[in-house]
């Protein structure tokens, strides 16, 4: 994911705010994210893709999801249309380990 492009797609919440949320705000649990411009308060797709990027700031890690913005996009898609993550396609558990 490029920093400009949205973790939280309900709100528009860039990787970049998100990064910036992080590294100011040093939240002690990945729910104080919502603090960040509404993020995960939608649809909560993104809820596991804050949480961990909140993983990899505590861990001192570098904060990005290795997804194309459309590829994340089109898996939001089938989470709202569908209502569960897909666990057969090679997606989502990658991103989240
Ligand atoms: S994509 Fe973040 S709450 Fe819907």
């Amino acid at each position: 994911m490029d920093p400009d492009d949205h973790v939280c797609l309900c709100f528009r919440v860039s990787l970049r705010k998100v990064r910036t949320f992080l590294n100011r705000e040093d939240p002690p649990v990945a729910s104080r994210l919502a603090d960040c411009l509404g993020a995960g308060t939608g649809c909560q797709w993104c809820v596991p893709f804050l949480r961990k990027l909140h993983a990899m700031k505590q861990a001192g890690e570098t904060i990005d999801l290795p997804i194309s913005p459309e590829s994340y996009a089109a898996r939001r898609a089938t989470y709202r249309q569908t209502g569960t993550r897909s666990e057969t396609t090679s997606g989502d558990d990658d991103l989240l380990e």
